[in-house]
C-alpha cells in the first residue's frame, strides 16, 4: 500500500519508519530537508508552506497513485487537508476541517464541552476585547490561564504567577492578541500534574494508548517558556507514577463522549488520533487542550511500544473498524535535543552531529533540521532531533536514553536532562500526595 506522509518533524520520522516495517511504500511531504524522511521515502515532494500548496499536494498525491495519507502537524489539518484528500478518494488519517478544531479552537472545545455536559473544564470565558477581562480575572482571584484562541505551537498559552505576574502584565498580553486580531480564552488555573492520554479513532470506535507526560516547559525544573515539548516518559503499566487507575478511566471515558460529542454535533466521524491533555487535580481529571494529532515528542514513546502493525492500524481507522490495540509491557523515555534558547530566541548557528552508536542503546528521529549538499545536518528555531528509549523500568529507559543522546554532539544544543529522573518523578508523586 502506498502512504503519503504530511509533516517533515521526528514524529514523521517514526510514522514513516513504523509504515515501513508494516511494508508500505512510503512518499513524504516535506518543509525541512529531514534526513531521516529523505532516506525512508520513495518520493518527497518540499513545500514552503501548507497554506500556499494544498493544490499541488493533491495533485502529488494523485499522480503518485497514493491510498492513503497520515497527517502529522496541527497547520494542514486546520486547513482542511483531510478534506482535500477525501474528496479524491484518498483514505485520511487525520480529521477534516470542521473536526480539527478540537484544536484549532480553545473556546470552540470548552463550549463543546459543556454543551455535552462532559464535566471537565475548568472555569472560563472566551473574549474578543478587553471588556470584563480586569472582572473575570479578579472573579479567578487573580488565578488564571490566558490562551490565544488559534494555533500556536504550544507557545500562546501564559499562566499567572509564572509568565504573567501583575494584572498589567496580563492585559498587555489580551492587547497584544486584540491588536494580532486575535481571540482568547480566560480560565481558571488548575493545580495538579499533567498527563496525555491519546485514542486512535475511526469516528466511533475508540483504542486507547499507554498515558504519557510531556515537559512542556523549556527549561529543567519545568520553569521557563511553554514549548512544543522537551521530552515525554510512560510506564510500564501504562499508567503514571502519579496516576490511580480510576484517573486513567476517567481520561478514557471523557476521549469516548468528546469523539461521540463531534459525531452528534457535526455529523462528521473524527478519524485520527484524538489527543486528550489532562489535568489530574483535587476535583478529578480536567481538560487542559484537545490535540487533533499525534503529540511530539509523545509519538516517539507510543510508536516505539506499539506492538501491531501500524499500517494496518491506519486502515482500521479510515475503514471505520478499530480494534483495541497492544504496546509492549516497557517504560519509554524520550528527550528532545534542540538549539539553545528553543522557545523564546533560539541560537541559529546551532549544529548537530550524530554518532550512529546511538543506535546500541536508543532510536533518534530527525526533527526540524536540514541535510545540507555537503552531508552536513543544520538546525532551525525549532526541536532538533529525539532519542527515544525503553526499558523495564522507567530508570532503566532513561539510563539508555541519556546513553543514547551523548552520541549527539554539536554546538549551541540544550537537553532537559532532568526529565524522567528519579528526582522529577518523585516530586510529582509527592506534589500529587499533597495536593490529594
Ligand atoms: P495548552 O497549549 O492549552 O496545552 O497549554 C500549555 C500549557 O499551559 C499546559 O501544558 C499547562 O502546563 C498550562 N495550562 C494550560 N491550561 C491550564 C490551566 N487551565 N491550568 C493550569 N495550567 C494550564
Ligand atoms: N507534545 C505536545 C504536542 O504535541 O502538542
Amino acid at each position: 500500500m502506498k502512504f503519503l506522509v504530511v509533516g517533515s518533524g521526528a514524529r514523521e520520522h517514526i510514522i514513516a519508519k513504523k509504515l515501513k516495517e508494516s511494508g508500505a511504500r512510503v512518499y513524504s511531504i516535506l518543509t525541512t530537508q529531514n534526513p531521516g524522511l529523505i532516506a525512508l521515502s520513495e518520493k518527497t515532494f518540499f513545500v514552503n508552506s501548507y497554506l500556499t500548496s494544498k493544490s499541488e499536494i493533491i495533485d502529488f498525491s494523485v499522480v503518485n497513485d497514493i491510498e492513503c495519507v497520515v497527517i502529522g502537524p496541527e497547520d494542514p489539518l486546520a486547513q482542511g487537508y483531510a478534506d482535500a484528500f477525501w474528496n479524491k478518494g484518498i483514505s485520511v488519517v487525520g480529521p477534516t476541517r470542521i473536526l480539527a478544531q478540537i484544536e484549532t479552537s480553545k473556546g470552540y472545545t470548552r463550549d463543546l464541552l459543556n454543551k455535552y455536559q462532559i464535566d471537565a473544564s475548568p472555569k472560563y470565558k472566551r473574549f474578543k476585547n478587553l471588556e470584563g477581562v480586569e472582572e473575570y480575572i479578579r472573579h479567578l482571584s487573580n488565578e488564571y490561564v490566558i490562551k490565544f484562541d488559534g494555533l500556536m505551537g504550544g507557545k500562546g498559552v501564559k499562566v499567572s504567577g509564572e509568565h504573567l505576574n501583575s494584572l498589567e502584565e496580563a492585559i498587555d498580553y489580551c492587547r497584544q492578541i486584540i491588536s494580532n486580531k486575535g481571540t482568547f480564552v480566560i480560565e481558571e488555573k488548575l493545580i495538579g500534574e499533567e498527563f496525555s492520554l491519546m485514542s486512535f479513532c475511526d469516528g466511533k470506535n475508540l483504542a486507547h494508548m499507554p498515558a504519557i507526560q510531556d515537559h512542556k516547559r523549556a527549561y529543567e525544573g519545568d520553569v521557563g517558556p511553554n514549548t512544543g515539548g522537551m521530552g515525554c516518559y510512560s510506564d510500564v503499566n501504562h499508567s503514571l507514577p502519579f496516576l490511580r487507575d480510576s484517573e486513567i478511566e476517567e481520561a478514557r471515558s471523557i476521549n469516548e463522549r468528546v469523539s461521540s460529542a463531534l459525531f452528534e454535533s457535526t455529523g462528521d466521524k473524527y478519524k485520527g488520533i484524538l489527543y486528550g491533555g489532562f489535568m489530574v487535580t483535587r476535583d478529578g481529571v480536567k481538560l487542559i487542550e484537545y490535540n487533533a494529532r499525534f503529540g511530539d515528542p509523545e509519538a516517539m514513546n507510543l510508536l516505539t511500544l506499539l506492538d501491531d502493525d501500524f499500517a494496518s492500524i491506519c486502515y482500521s481507522i479510515a475503514n471505520n473498524n478499530i480494534n483495541e490495540t497492544n504496546f509492549l509491557k516497557e517504560a519509554s523515555v524520550c528527550k528532545y535535543v534542540v538549539p539553545e534558547g528553543y522557545g523564546s530566541t533560539p541560537a541559529k548557528d546551532a549544529t548537530l552531529v550524530v554518532n550512529d552508536s546511538h543506535s546500541n542503546h536508543s532510536d533518534l528521529y530527525y526533527a526540524a533540521v536540514n541535510l545540507c549538499d555537503d552531508g552536513k545536518i543544520t538546525t532551525t528555531s525549532s526541536r532538533a532531533a529525539a532519542v527515544v528509549a525503553t526499558g523495564k523500568s522507567i530508570s532503566e529507559a532513561e539510563e539508555k536514553c541519556e546513553l543514547g543522546l551523548s552520541s549527539v554532539k554539536g554546538n549551541k544544543l540544550f537537553i532537559r536532562h532532568d526529565i524522567a529522573k528519579p528526582a522529577l518523578i518523585k516530586k510529582r508523586i509527592d506534589h500529587m500526595e499533597t495536593i490529594r
